[in-house]
């Protein structure tokens, strides 16, 4: 009978050698040791130590020698299990009854395992042979080459639900590993032969986090029928806890790659090509918590951020928020996940296809922090405008937090969530402020001491923590929408360059961004969103960046997200840009007033009648305060 290894490493840690020994001979201490004559031979003088560092008892004149286990069987005349039990009496320790069914156990999760990798190789066989063709012409369609099918170990379950039994059969295999495995299925009407599972299928098979094939995943190739079948629950493989891809994601995250969280078998597979060994998919499920955890545990550090993808369209979005209720309860200090969001109709594989894997790149680019997503949960598409709707996202937001188990990083999502809240409410100083900072009006700006009839101070720009950051005027809400619009849709760039360089904006920042955008849309005309933020980090504008990009750009203009699709954002964009501009021109038309009004020339008026053509109808949506 074998004891565990780590059971007895525990039993010797626990016992001092020097205690067990001394209940059975007077030891004298002697330096780091202990003395005694020796119980195993015929001594006057003591050459028997007995050394509690290293656990062993040596004596020099017989050269019996061994540790506590051995002493214990020696002294005692016990066998090994005998001093064990013994000794785990004394430790207080139970001991872990290995039986023979244990044995047993071991060996026919090795056979299973044996079964679902023969199955796989014959898969992978049959995709070479006549039968495969349509299975093969399918890969390649999917853009699938041989080095793909290899590392991934694609293959075809032909139609004949006799085939893989028999093969496997021939090979050794018993039928019921086979049924155990769910790689067979046993029909219902008795006596007739078991049949496979998986036919006419393309073969993905799922490997568990030691990289052994467990279970398999098997495409539709034409006809009707599921698109995906997956095996179902055996002893090798917990669908609910698997993710397919892990071994390899494993191996990446060490290597300090992204983990990376999409839908599909095909997406994974697309995203490794490209470049992103971290990529997993769910199988055939939601994202389990237990899977979550699996992905945070992907990562050898301390920050555990995996990313999230999904589709940009509202199935996506409902889906990020229900995996956003799960993920909040388990957040941890520097465990946390990111969201990002494909463009409508496209999954990560569809996309690097179509689009290469820059614009893969401009979603991962873009993905948003958790808080930044429960911020939207709450408020996309709603409107906040009486005290009581204001109160209701103070509640539900509260409500989201209060699902955070971790205190430290729920006080910390309630202190956000609190600044987020005023700075997107903001109307102006409370009265009291305002009389003491400043006149009337001076209110929309950051109060610092103003001497009457003093003139207005420029708004400041971010600075510090964020907690002290300022409230910002309706006119620059509108700036940082149009500009985090532009930096999402760079697409929109050329259409809105003319516009863009017209408008005025006040923040200094902010015009260092517009110099930036313009910069990149005459530079770099058809690189991504990720190029773009690179060039404007590279301009010292990261920080400034990251702060248009935050949550509260969004609040009322979910139409600048990244995940939006491009008619929308700009669609939303000519809503923003019209009250700027008409702005401008606003104010070029009261000059042109006032020289018309000084000198009634006809080329005054044809300016003036020009300027008003120029005003561009407001669009509803967008109070004009300007
Ligand atoms: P999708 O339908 O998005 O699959 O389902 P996909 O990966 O883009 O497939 P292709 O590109 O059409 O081949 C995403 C995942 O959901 C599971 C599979 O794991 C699939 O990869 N699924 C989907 C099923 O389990 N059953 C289904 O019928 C469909
Ligand atoms: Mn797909």
């Amino acid at each position: 009978m074998a004891f565990p290894p780590a059971f007895l490493e525990e039993l010797r840690a626990r016992l001092p050698l020097s205690d067990v020994v001394g209940k059975r001979l007077r030891l004298v201490r002697a330096g780091r040791e202990f003395q005694a004559p020796c119980p195993f031979h015929n001594e006057k003088s003591p050459s028997f130590t007995v050394n509690d560092a290293k656990g062993f008892f040596h004596c020099f004149g017989c050269g019996a020698h061994g540790d506590v286990i051995g002493f214990v069987m020696r002294h005692d005349h016990l066998t090994f299990p005998e001093a064990v039990e013994q000794l785990a009496g004394v430790a207080n320790l139970p001991v872990p009854r290995t039986a023979p069914e244990d044995r047993q156990r071991y060996e026919h999760q090795k056979s299973l395992h044996e079964v679902v990798e023969a199955a796989a190789r014959w898969f992978e066989h049959q995709v070479r042979l006549p039968a495969g063709a349509a299975a093969l012409a399918y890969l390649r369609r999917r853009g699938l080459d041989d080095e793909a099918l290899a590392t991934f170990r694609l293959g075809y379950a032909p139609a004949d639900g006799g085939g893989l039994r028999m093969a496997l059969e021939r090979e050794g295999f018993a039928v019921k590993d086979m049924l155990e495995t769910g790689l067979v299925k046993q029909p219902a009407e008795g006596g007739r032969a078991p049949f496979s599972f998986f036919r006419h299928r393309v073969m993905f098979p799922v490997a568990d986090r030691r990289g052994r094939v467990v279970a398999f995943g098997g495409r539709l190739i034409e006809g009707e029928g599921p698109k995906y079948i997956n095996t179902g629950e055996t002893p090798l493989f917990h669908k609910g806890h698997l993710l397919y891809g892990l071994s390899r994601a494993r191996q990446a995250a060490a290597e300090g790659k992204p983990v990376v969280v999409v839908e599909g078998y095909m997406d994974v597979i697309a995203l490794v090509r490209a470049g992103y060994p971290g990529a997993v998919a769910p199988l055939g499920t939601a994202m389990t918590e237990t899977q979550i955890e699996t992905a945070w545990k992907l990562y050898p550090g301390r920050e555990r951020f995996p990313i999230l993808c999904f589709d940009g369209d509202n199935a996506g979005r409902r889906a990020a928020y229900r995996a956003v209720e799960r993920v909040l309860p388990l957040l941890q200090p520097d465990q946390s996940v990111r969201v990002a969001f494909l463009p409508t109709g496209e999954d990560p594989d569809s996309l690097i296809r179509g689009r290469g894997v820059a614009a893969f790149e401009s979603v991962l680019a873009a993905a948003r922090s958790l808080v930044d997503v429960v911020w939207d949960m709450e408020t996309e598409g709603r409107g906040f405008e009486t005290p009581e709707s204001k109160a209701g996202l103070e509640a539900a937001l509260n409500a989201r937090v209060d699902h955070i188990a971790d205190r430290a990083v729920q006080n910390f999502y309630r202190d956000e969530m609190r600044r987020r809240l005023r700075e997107a409410f903001w109307r102006g100083p409370p009265r009291a402020a305002a009389a003491q900072s400043g006149p009337p009006g001076a209110g929309r700006y950051p109060s610092r001491p103003l001497r009457p009839g003093a003139p207005r101070p420029k708004p400041v720009a971010a600075t510090g923590g964020p907690l002290q950051r300022v409230p910002r005027p309706p006119a620059v809400v509108r700036q940082r929408i149009l500009l985090a619009t532009l930096i999402n849709h760079p697409e929109l760039l050329d259409e809105y360059l003319e516009s863009l360089a017209d408008i005025d904006i006040s923040c200094p920042d902010l015009g260092a961004l517009r110099r930036g955008l313009i910069a990149f849309a005459t530079d770099e005309p058809d690189a991504g969103t990720a190029v773009l933020c690179q060039r404007l980090r590279e301009r010292g504008l990261g920080q400034v960046l990251d702060d248009l990009l935050s949550g509260t750009t969004y609040v009322h203009a979910g139409f600048a997200l990244p995940g939006s699709d491009s008619e929308t954002a700009r669609r939303g964009l000519a809503g923003v840009f019209a009250p700027l501009y008409n702005a401008r021109i606003g104010r070029e038309l009261q000059e042109a007033g006032r020289q018309l009004g000084e000198h009634g020339s006809a080329q005054n008026l044809s300016r003036v009648l020009v300027l008003s053509r120029e005003l561009k109808t407001s669009v509803p949506g967008f109070d004009d305060q300007d």
